[in-house]
């Protein structure tokens, strides 16, 4: 039985007084029993102080981003090892607005991915197609790529601190969800992809969670899906209620 993760990422949302006060609302409105895990990915200049709050409640904490590199002259980047010491669990890794904004490449990105993992962080690993190649029907084989790349040398062992995250790129912050059908549907070509890359006991340990306009009234459907194991929450996780509400149905 997989535990379900409802991640939010805050993107680049909330100052350090308004970080405070929404993970504050989110843990004093959480139930007791431990049947997800929470997790909140505030920006870099609120980790610190969200972690002071988080790390005597069941809530965890995860970062947006990070370099490859241990440290040097890497102007305006963050190492994995910063963000262990600011008390960071997960890093998220390969979101579009990085792959599509900040011209990001897979290269790039399973490089991140091995040394989030050799430094102990677990990785949220995001994939997903544009609308353009969905209507191609190409979205199986931009996936399978993306994780064929961004999972290179990365051992079965290494896949179990490893989430990975569908968030097809037509539907972020677009309103437009995919169909729970739709979304099943590749969850559970990424679950066979895994089987054949890896084995049937990584497959059916790896937790695939979805995102794209995920919103406490499609919340409930997306989760009853049997391959979707959690959600990554953008602008629903913004507010304790709504955010509160994702983790309820779950
Ligand atoms: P929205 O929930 O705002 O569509 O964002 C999804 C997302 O990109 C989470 O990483």
């Amino acid at each position: 039985m997989r535990k379900k993760i409802i991640a939010g990422n805050w993107k680049m949302n909330n100052d350090l007084n308004e970080s405070q006060s929404l993970v504050s609302g989110i843990i004093s409105g959480l139930g007791s029993d431990d049947k997800c895990e929470v997790i909140v990915c505030p920006p870099f200049t609120s980790l610190n102080e969200v972690h002071s709050l988080v790390k005597d409640s069941p809530v965890k904490l995860g970062a947006q981003n990070m370099f490859f590199e241990e440290s040097g002259a890497y102007t305006g980047e963050i190492s994995a090892s910063m963000l262990k010491s600011v008390g960071c669990e997960y890093v998220i890794l390969g979101h579009s607005e990085r792959r599509t904004i900040f011209g990001e490449s897979d290269e790039w990105i399973n490089k991140k991915i091995k040394k989030a993992i050799e430094s102990g962080l677990k990785v949220i690993f995001c994939v997903g197609e544009t609308l353009a190649q969905r209507e191609e029907g190409e979205t199986d084989a931009v996936v399978k790529n993306q994780i064929i790349n961004g999972l290179q040398n990365v051992t079965s062992e290494n896949l179990k601190t490893i989430t990975i995250a569908y968030e097809p790129i037509w539907a972020i912050g677009t309103g437009k969800t995919a169909s729970p059908a739709q979304a099943q549907e590749v969850h559970a070509f990424i679950r066979n992809l895994i089987e054949e890359i890896y084995s049937k006991e990584s497959a059916e340990n790896l937790i695939i969670q979805y995102g794209g306009s995920v919103k406490p009234d499609n919340a409930a459907s997306l989760l009853s899906q049997p391959d979707i194991d959690g959600a990554l929450v953008g602008g629903a996780c913004l507010k304790p209620a709504s955010f509160l509400s994702i983790i309820a149905s779950a």
